[in-house]
C-alpha cells in the first residue's frame, strides 16, 4: 500500500484509539506522520484548544518540511449528559476541544496545505448527523464540525491544486471513549451490548476501519471528494 507515499500528515489526538490507528495506517501507506496529542510519547505536544500551540506546531512543520499534505483532526472528548443535566462549564469544555480545536486546526494548517494542495479529515460522528438526547454538548459540537468542514471545503476548492476537506462520521468504535460512555451506565456491559444492538451490522466498529477510510480520504484516489460527511456506522443512519 503506497497511497500516501511522501505525504506529510499531521494528526491530532494521536494518542487515542482512532488517531493512533490513523498514524499506523498513514505510516503503512508510505506517509510521514506527525503525531500530536496532550500526552508525551508522541512527536509533538499540541493542546488543540490552544491557539499558541497551533502557531508553534505549524511554524515548526513549515521550518522542517516547508509544507503539509494532510491534517487529521482526531482529538475529541465525549461527555454524557442531556440538556437538563449538562452544565455550562461542561458544554464549553466539549465545544472548546471538539469544535474550537477543529477550527484552529483547519485555520492554522490551511496556509501550509494550500502551498501544494492537500486534504483535511475531521472526525465528526453519526451524532453530527442525527441527535442524541444523552449527549447534548457532544452532538452539538459534532454538528458544528460537519458544517465547518463544508465551509473549509468550499474555500479550499478555490485553490489549484485544491485543499479538500471531509468529515468522517463513525458510530460507536471500540476504545476508551466508548468504555467511558458505557462506564456511566448502571450496567456497563449491558450498555455496550445495547450500542452494538442499535447497529444493523450488530457490532461496534474498529479503529482500523476508521483509519482505512481516513487514509483513503487523504489520498489522491479521493481527489473528487470534498465537503462530504462520510458515515462509517454499520448502517446506523440508514434507517
Ligand atoms: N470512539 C468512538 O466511538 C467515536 C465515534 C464517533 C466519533 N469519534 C470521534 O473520533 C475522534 C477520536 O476518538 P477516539 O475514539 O480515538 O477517542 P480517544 O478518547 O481514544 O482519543 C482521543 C484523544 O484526544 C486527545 N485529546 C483530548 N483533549 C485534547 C486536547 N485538548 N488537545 C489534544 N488532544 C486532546 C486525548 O488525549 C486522546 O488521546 C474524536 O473526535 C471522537 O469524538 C469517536
Amino acid at each position: 500500500m503506497t497511497g500516501l507515499r511522501d505525504k506529510i500528515i499531521l494528526i491530532t489526538g494521536a494518542g487515542g484509539a482512532i488517531g493512533g490507528a490513523v498514524a499506523a495506517e498513514v505510516k503503512a501507506q508510505g506517509g510521514t506522520v506527525i503525531a500530536s496529542d496532550l500526552k508525551s510519547g508522541i512527536d509533538m505536544t499540541l493542546d488543540v484548544t490552544s491557539e499558541q500551540d497551533w502557531q508553534r506546531v505549524t511554524a515548526e512543520i513549515m521550518r522542517k518540511h516547508g509544507r503539509l499534505d494532510g491534517l487529521v483532526n482526531a482529538a475529541g472528548i465525549a461527555v454524557v449528559g442531556n440538556i437538563e443535566k449538562t452544565d455550562f462549564a461542561t458544554w464549553r469544555r466539549v465545544m472548546s476541544i471538539n469544535l474550537d480545536g477543529t477550527f484552529l486546526g483547519c485555520k492554522y494548517a490551511f496556509p501550509l496545505l494550500r502551498k501544494q494542495g492537500g486534504a483535511i479529515v475531521n472526525l465528526s460522528s453519526v451524532l453530527g448527523l442525527v441527535g442524541s438526547a444523552g449527549l447534548a454538548a457532544y452532538s452539538a459540537s459534532k454538528g458544528g464540525v460537519s458544517l465547518l468542514t463544508k465551509s473549509v471545503a468550499l474555500n479550499g476548492a478555490r485553490y489549484k491544486p485544491p485543499v479538500r476537506a471531509n468529515s468522517i462520521c463513525p458510530a460507536f468504535i471500540d476504545g476508551a471513549m466508548v468504555d467511558d460512555i458505557a462506564a456511566n451506565a448502571r450496567d456497563p456491559q449491558k450498555a455496550r451490548e445495547n450500542f452494538a444492538g442499535d447497529i444493523p451490522l450488530a457490532r461496534l466498529g474498529k479503529p482500523e476501519e476508521v483509519a482505512s477510510l481516513c487514509a483513503y480520504l487523504l489520498s489522491d484516489a479521493a481527489a473528487f471528494i470534498t465537503g462530504a460527511d462520510v458515515p462509517i456506522d454499520g448502517g446506523l443512519t440508514a434507517r
